[in-house]
């Protein structure tokens, strides 16, 4: 018999002694709401054309959640199609991490509603507030959980309701952002099929680049700062969309030289869907081919958290993403924070 041949890249956490645990993503699910809402819709209620929005954003609809619909119910719906996938009952879960910049309510925690409507009465939760990046650091966390061998089963979700944030009438960041909801579930397995690596980066200098001034500690809610504005979302779209490009190629240089891999390895890049143009920018840095690249920014826009998780599970769903492959995902938000993972899928 020949010995299989050895593996292309690195896993940088061989190196450490971890009796035998190894993390493997063993399903991936999402959700989107049924409406959908157009540049069309977006040109009557501020001034915009469905051309600028295309042309500076490649975005072409959003989702929006009903009324009644939030982000604890999205949260729950990718979770369900996760868990089938990875044929995990909600008994197993032992940990719920929900990663979200719009929580049903300030506490309790989003996870714990989720562990509420899952019926996941082992399992604890908490919420992550890392804006955009939220995903990537969930995953990384609920794999320190694994590998440490506190847990066996943790789920991890990105789920935003953007729409209850984003001011209707300014036309710079409404047309941006969209609803969603992705998950993984971590599991301790023999054959790894995870994150090799995880970079995670924050610089709390640019705080002020993306924001929502009111609502917390600094800000309680009042009439005069619900009149103000300063529940809604603020961001300063020129220095971001400068700083997105630059952290996401270094982020994602770094996770690959920890790999030794190069780009051509990698199957799919599933970059944070803000904006089609620092997408196609930061391919490019890196040198990646059209190809390479997962976009669905055009249907769902930016929905922060839950973006690389919908884009994880359309990929693997479609086909786009075999076992044994490598996937990179890197993304940026506010914080500012950002963040890079491979995959071995
Ligand atoms: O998820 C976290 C990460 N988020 C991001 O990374 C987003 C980063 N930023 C961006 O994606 C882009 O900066 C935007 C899409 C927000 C804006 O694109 P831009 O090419 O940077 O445009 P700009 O801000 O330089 O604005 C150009 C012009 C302005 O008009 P003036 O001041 O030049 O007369 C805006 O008022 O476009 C105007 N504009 C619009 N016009 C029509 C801004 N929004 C719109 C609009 N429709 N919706």
């Amino acid at each position: 018999m020949t010995a299989p041949a050895p593996k292309k890249f690195k896993n940088p956490r061989a190196q450490y002694n971890f009796q035998g645990r190894t993390c493997s993503i063993t399903g991936v699910g999402s959700y989107v709401p049924e409406r959908v809402l157009t540049n069309a819709e977006l040109e009557k209620r501020v001034e915009t054309t469905d051309e600028w929005i295309v042309t500076r954003t490649g975005i072409r609809e959003r989702r929006l959640a009903a009324k009644n619909e939030c982000t604890s119910d999205m949260a729950t719906q990718a979770a369900l199609r996760a868990m089938k996938r990875a044929g995990v009952t909600a008994e197993q879960l032992d940990l719920i991490i929900v990663a979200t910049v719009t929580p049903d309510m300030v506490f309790p925690s989003t996870a714990c509603l989720v562990q509420r409507k899952l019926g996941a009465r082992r399992a604890a939760g908490f919420d992550l507030e890392a804006a955009c990046s939220g995903f990537i650091y969930g995953l990384e966390i609920g794999q320190q959980f694994i590998m440490s061998r506190t847990y066996d089963t943790v789920l991890v979700i990105g789920a935003e309701k953007l729409s209850t944030i984003v001011n209707w009438k300014d036309r710079n960041t409404c047309v941006l952002f969209g609803d969603g909801a992705g998950a993984a579930i971590l599991q301790n397995r023999p054959q790894s099929h995870g994150l090799l690596t995880a970079v995670m980066g924050a610089d709390g200098d640019k705080a002020d680049l993306l924001c929502v001034p009111g609502g917390g500690s600094r800000c309680p809610a009042s009439s005069e700062s619900v009149a103000a504005g300063l529940h809604f979302l603020r961001m300063e779209g020129r220095e971001t969309f400068k700083s997105a490009v630059q952290a996401m190629c270094t982020a994602a240089a770094e996770a690959m030289r920890r790999c030794e891999i190069e780009i051509s390895q990698i199957k799919c890049v599933i970059p944070h869907q803000a904006n089609r143009r620092i997408i196609d920018a930061v391919g490019e840095r890196l040198g990646a081919r059209p190809e390479q690249l997962f976009i669905n920014v055009d249907r769902y826009g930016n929905t922060s958290a839950a973006s690389v998780a919908i884009a994880l599970d359309e990929a693997v769903d479609s086909g786009r993403i075999q076992r044994g492959d490598l996937v990179l995902l890197v993304v940026f938000g506010g914080g500012l924070t950002w963040g890079a993972a491979v995959i071995e899928w």
